[in-house]
């Protein structure tokens, strides 16, 4: 791993009088330095190269966190805050000479309120030990993407994350009453809000929710929980045609109603792929179709929500919009049509060195877009691999392209395709994993300069001393 080293013997006086501060304020075991610091710390998931911080800060509640934030303000030294580190973008990687504030010591549920449905969480807890704790108690947290044992809900938080059920229940913003941040001079600002209703001034979670860490660290956090579905119901289809797709997505929003809980589309290189390349996963369908969905709607009573979705799957074959189809039969099935979905995964021991987007376009300009850019891509690069796949109900697209056998990614050249088509469909360059570091050149083909100047006058009336996750983002 290549990565620029930081030496405890190379570090200099002012940074030894800082190490001293805060391990003096947050005790030794929190403070890393030098050869004790991670390597896990050194990246996210993005395809930036590692960097070593200066030190990995791992607070165990919100009062380190905030004397952290103060001594690192106090001495000029910027501050990365880090949750699971599955972010796609470098929000979380380490910047050069800043300390990294990992929350990874911050876990656990501090309270479930049955009366209000809420959960009151600590930021670090990976999100599938949230999921647990709500499913123990009787409850579901709809938040779902494929990193759910890494990540972590701060994060997630941070990212404003989407995910597999974003049709049914919104982005992870909607998902959130009540905050608590720390604000970078070390201020503390509490709002462990339960209330879904609660218009007294400014909505200030909403500052934090998205910002990736630029604005303030989430420390602690009140969810809504939601009623557990009583019965799950999928299946898998192919349809011969863009058109059919689009007449597939609106017979489901008709049909299921609120039961649509899923509508993952995946095109057929994506298929092709992961049906025969990543071990594990078999193909529910036979033959070769324009697209292939999985669909999946959540009931209270299998009883009667579990007909209703084979009639409805019935009706969709037999009035033609449909070429094929496999229903689940069982909790199993629908696992493992969703295994061919999340397989995405493994796309780095499968393909290598890739590049992926998460870009945002009108619904109906989908299949045009990929044909634009699958075509784009390999007139410019003759053995271009170019993957479509994404939530197309929340006209959110994921490319996974690369070129394989080419010594170094022509990473800026594949973005400069992909995102010039964008701004030509009048799409957005992240739909749900962000800005980070690696498309904020990139941010002006969607967001206006106004609006870039309001984002920069936030961040300096927030964080006049540039110290809270410098460069990331605007
Ligand atoms: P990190 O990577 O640690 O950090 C992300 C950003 O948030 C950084 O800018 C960091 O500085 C900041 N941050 C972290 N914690 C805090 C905090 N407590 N306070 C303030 N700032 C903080 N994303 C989706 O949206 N939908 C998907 O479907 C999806 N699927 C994925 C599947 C896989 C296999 C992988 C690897 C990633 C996927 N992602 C997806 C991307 C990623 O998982 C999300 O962005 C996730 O929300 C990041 O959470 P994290 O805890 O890993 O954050
Ligand atoms: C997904 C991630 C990459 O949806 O967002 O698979
Ligand atoms: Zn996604």
């Amino acid at each position: 791993m290549d990565h620029e080293l930081c030496l405890p013997e190379q570090a200099g006086d002012a940074a030894q009088t800082l190490f001293a501060a805060l391990r003096e304020a947050l005790g030794a075991a929190a403070v890393l330095t030098g050869e004790d610091i991670p390597a896990r710390n050194e990246k996210d998931w993005s395809t930036l190269s590692a960097l070593r911080p200066l030190a990995v800060l791992r607070p165990t509640d919100t009062e380190g966190v905030a004397a952290g934030m103060r001594i690192c303000a106090q001495h000029g030294v910027a501050v990365v805050p880090q949750g699971g580190l599955t972010g796609l973008c470098g929000g979380a990687r380490p910047v050069e000479g800043a300390v990294a504030l990992s929350l990874e010591r911050m876990v656990g549920v501090e309270e479930i309120d049955p009366a209000s449905a809420t959960m009151t969480v600590r930021a670090g807890t990976p999100l599938q030990t949230v999921q647990q704790a709500a499913d123990e108690a009787g409850f579901f947290i709809p938040l779902d993407l494929g990193a759910r044992g890494s990540c972590a809900i701060g994060g997630n938080l941070s990212t404003n994350a989407g995910g597999n059920r974003v049709i049914r229940y919104g982005m992870a913003r909607e998902m959130v009453l009540g905050l608590e941040v720390v604000l970078p001079d070390g201020s503390v600002v509490t709002n462990l809000n339960k209330m879904l209703k609660n218009n007294a001034g400014y909505d200030l979670k909403h500052l934090f929710i998205g910002s990736e860490g630029t604005l303030g660290i989430i420390t602690r956090i009140v969810l809504r929980l939601f009623p557990k579905p009583g019965c799950t119901m999928a299946a898998v289809c192919a349809v011969e045609s863009y058109d059919k797709l689009i007449a597939l997505l609106n017979a489901a929003r008709r049909g299921l109603g609120p039961l649509l809980s899923a509508f993952e589309v995946m095109w057929p290189d994506y298929w092709r792929t992961v049906t025969q390349r990543v071990p594990g996963v078999s193909n529910p369908l036979a033959g070769e179709h324009a697209c292939y969905v999985l669909i999946e709607a959540q009931g209270m009573d299998e009883a009667f929500d579990a007909p209703r979705f084979e009639t409805w799957l019935t009706r969709q074959m037999e009035a033609g919009v449909l070429a094929d189809a496999a229903l689940a039969q069982s909790l199993a099935d629908v696992q493992a049509f969703w295994g061919v979905r999340d397989a995405c995964a493994e796309f780095p021991q499968v393909l290598g060195p890739h590049e992926s987007f998460d870009i945002g376009l009108p619904v109906a300009a989908m299949d045009q877009y990929v044909s634009a850019c699958g075509a784009a891509l390999r007139s410019r690069f003759a053995n271009a691999v170019a993957l479509f796949y994404g939530h197309i109900g929340d006209g959110n697209l994921h490319i996974v392209a690369c070129v394989p056998g080419a010594s170094a990614q022509p990473k800026e050249e594949i973005a400069g395709i992909v995102y010039s088509l964008v701004q030509q469909f009048g799409g957005t360059i992240s739909a749900e994993h962000g800005i980070g570091l690696t498309k904020k050149a990139w941010l002006p083909y969607t967001r206006s300069e106004p609006e870039l100047a309001l984002m920069r006058r936030l961040k300096a009336a927030l964080d006049p001393q540039n110290l809270l996750n410098p460069g990331k983002v605007v």
